[in-house]
């Protein structure tokens, strides 16, 4: 695999569609191919799946059944569009992965066994190279995400308890403890330039480091893994 998978994560109202537009826009503007999408979603199937899901329509199914519907999603975009992209070389730009289902489903109620099985027959080895961790206190969060919807309903899960908030946001930061090397924690509440420009100088050092262990690799391996993106 020849390209370079990057992930957003974080609670409602943290900027990650924000974000990932901005970042995107300055990887294009280097020259750089990129694919943004999103999850749930990112493929007609996974779409439908994020309506049923959202709209709160499989609630009443349980959370193992939801975690499954999710998993579902996921397979059809890694297959579709994620695996594909990251084939022919380009950097992809991904808002959510199975980092959400480890919070979310696991703090809704689903068996972490379900979850570990379901992740490996979803993703096998496809992780992301870099995560991103847009954290913020679920106050903020919600305010910002209640602006942002405007006379919107919110959704199955934005409007949920703030406790709950408050807990996925603890779980996102255990995760990212757990796995320093892949994690990258931001600081969301700041202004979104601000914001950007840490991702953007991040995300430059992390493609510069994979740059020269490709190239020290020799000309030969690189060539035969195919297009690069960097
Ligand atoms: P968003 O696209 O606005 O972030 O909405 C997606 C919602 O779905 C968000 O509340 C998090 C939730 N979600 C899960 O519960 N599990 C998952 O695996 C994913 C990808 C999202």
């Amino acid at each position: 695999m020849t390209g370079f998978f990057i992930t957003f994560e974080g609670g409602e109202g943290s900027g990650k569609t924000t974000q990932i537009a901005r970042l995107a826009a300055s990887l294009r503007a280097r020259g750089l191919k990129v694919t943004t999408t999103r999850e749930p979603g990112g493929t007609p199937g996974a779409d439908a799946l994020r309506h049923v899901i959202l709209s709160g329509a499989a609630k009443a199914l349980g959370p193992d059944m939801e975690a499954i519907l999710f998993a579902a999603a996921r397979a059809d975009h890694v297959d579709t569009v994620i695996r594909p992209a990251l084939e022919g070389g380009q950097i992809v730009l991904c808002d959510r992965f199975h980092d959400s289902t480890r919070v979310y489903q696991g703090l809704g109620g689903s068996e972490t066994a379900l979850i570990e099985v379901l992740e490996a027959a979803t993703i096998g080895e496809l992780y992301p190279d870099v995560t991103i961790l847009l954290d913020i206190d679920a106050e903020t969060g919600l305010a910002r995400a209640a602006e942002r919807r405007g006379t919107a309903v919110a959704d199955r899960f934005e409007g949920e308890d703030i406790t709950l908030h408050a807990d996925r946001r603890r779980a996102f930061l255990s995760i990212a403890a757990a796995e320093p090397e892949r994690f990258i924690v931001v600081d969301a509440t700041r202004s979104a330039d601000e914001i950007a420009r840490e991702i953007r100088f991040i995300v430059e050092d992390r493609l510069e480091s994979r740059r020269l262990e490709t190239a020290g690799r020799g000309t030969a391996a690189s060539v035969a893994a195919g297009p690069s993106p960097l």
